[in-house]
């Protein structure tokens, strides 16, 4: 057969010749160039551990894997240089692992025609979807380790002023600021381990589906590709029909999205006027085109608004995957949109938290002036009756009979009744004595709570004296 024009995509055989590759739409739309560019350090370290494992089991020469490591190591370079201008980025070769093979190709004659002995496209993008998966989890994690760094520290500054805790938005009981800190710490922290052993296990050698004929030694490229992999993967078919990987990363990144959204969303109740607990800085906030008096909590409004966006990927990867027969079917090649889209977001939000903390202000004396609202000791006084020997069910009773002898009398404070109030509202009169007032008032309160975890003093110093051992000191960020 006498062909005019070379075929654009040399793996295509086709009666014109041309194939997709003839409509220019056809062309974009099954492109995947636009956004998995970002992959080629991973496909070429991919690549030539693969090249590496067929010299080892003579599948190719020597001086093939020399030539192909030479080719593979000018292109990454070039790349780099270059970025999008690299010449070798051509839509109608589809993706990064086709443009790199092609200039490979050009450049090394024969030795790069034999690169993909062994392998496909198919497990060639699910192992460049796990090395890209190492970095990504290693800047992720640094990422919220700089953001517990700064809560840390900010804890270490503000921990102990004394504040309302809220359930159902409802003044509840006085904690110390600090424990509050440590309880976004802690959620952030889960978020790093739920990291733990996404996509360690090397699919390439899979093949296409059905792995191969030829004696290639896939322990070998996994040792070349150790610790981004810790083992082979052990079905060809699931290896290749499979995104979980890219899932699981996306499910780690809607729960740090979440638990972000939830922070940002108490701050920016914290930074209101009604509230003033908190004072944002200047740097992220910004003003109205009308009102000039507002500085408005912008930043963390767009932390808790990305979160639909990191949620929608998810989303998209979980509909992506549910029709799909076994084996790999085009429909994956989306996958990377969604888990870049949603990696590259909660990237930025966590660099914007964690500045948002270092700069921010607890106003303790605002904090304070509000304090005796809400009868926050309520609880402690139901304790102390307890201590006396009253069952709690009861001392809840009476305490809630006080609060509302309070509220009829005008008072603020249960502090403000006399021992013959509380007495008089207990079954057995004689049970409150003087020590009943060290239990009353936040600030007394805070000192007293003694269970593990605590949000009072003891609690919070404990708590951050363990992460300080965790981490070995406070101040990860800059
Ligand atoms: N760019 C493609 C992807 O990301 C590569 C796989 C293409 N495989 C195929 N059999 N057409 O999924």
């Amino acid at each position: 057969m006498c062909m005019t024009t070379p075929a654009p995509k040399p793996w295509e055989h086709t009666k014109s010749g041309q194939g997709s590759a003839a409509d220019p739409l056809a062309a974009r739309f099954v492109s995947s160039l636009d956004y998995d560019k970002r992959l080629y350090p991973h496909d070429i370290k991919g690549s030539i551990a693969h090249a590496r494992m067929l010299e080892h089991v003579n599948l190719i020469t020597p001086d093939d894997l020399k030539e192909i490591e030479r080719g593979l190591n000018e292109i990454e370079s070039e790349i780099t240089d270059q970025g999008d201008a690299w010449p070798g980025w051509k839509v109608e070769l589809e993706d990064v692992h086709m443009c790199i093979e092609a200039a490979l190709i050009e450049k090394t004659g024969d030795a790069g025609r034999k690169l993909h002995t062994g392998r496909s496209r198919n497990d060639q993008v699910a192992l460049d979807l796990i090395l890209w998966l190492e970095d990504a989890v290693g800047e992720f994690k640094d990422r919220l380790l700089d953001l517990i760094g700064e809560l840390l520290l900010l804890s270490e500054s503000a921990g102990t002023i004394v504040m309302p805790s809220y359930t159902h938005l409802q003044r509840a009981q006085p904690i110390v600021v600090g424990a509050e800190l440590l309880a976004w710490s802690d959620a952030f922290e889960r978020c790093i381990w739920r990291t733990d052993g996404i996509g360690k296990l090397s699919p390439i050698g899979s093949g296409a589906i059905a792995g191969s004929a030829l004696s290639l030694d896939r322990s070998k490229t996994e040792g070349l590709l150790y610790p981004a992999v810790e083992g082979v993967s052990t079905n060809s078919i699931d290896s290749t029909a499979s995104r979980d990987a890219a899932l699981d990363f996306a499910y780690a990144l809607s729960m740090t999205s979440m638990w972000l959204s939830r922070w940002a969303e108490q701050w920016i109740i914290y930074s209101t006027t009604e509230f003033g607990f908190i004072t944002l800085d200047d740097l992220y906030t910004t003003g109205s085109s009308m009102m000039p008096q507002k500085q408005n909590p912008d930043m963390l409004e767009l932390i808790r608004g990305k979160t639909g966006l990191v949620y929608g990927s998810l989303m998209a990867l979980l509909t992506m995957c549910k029709g799909l027969p076994i084996g790999y079917n085009r429909d994956l090649q989306e996958d990377k949109r969604h888990v870049f889209a949603a990696y590259d977001s909660v990237c930025d939000c966590l660099d914007m938290a964690t500045r948002i903390v270092k700069t921010t202000k607890f106003n303790e004396e605002k904090i304070k002036q509000g304090l005796d609202k809400g009868f926050l000791d309520a609880t402690s006084l139901a304790e102390y009756l307890v201590t006396k020997g009253v069952p709690f069910r009861t001392a809840h009773q009476v305490v809630g009979k006080l609060v509302q002898a309070c509220r009829d009398k005008g008072y603020e404070k249960l502090s403000l009744l006399t021992l013959d109030d509380f007495n008089a509202a207990c079954p057995d009169k004689k049970v409150v004595e003087k020590d009943v007032y060290d239990w009353l008032g936040p600030e007394n309160v805070v000192k007293r709570y003694q269970s593990a975890g605590n949000a009072g003093l003891s609690g919070f110093k404990e708590q951050l004296k363990a992460w300080k051992d965790r981490l070995g000191n406070t101040g990860q960020s800059e």
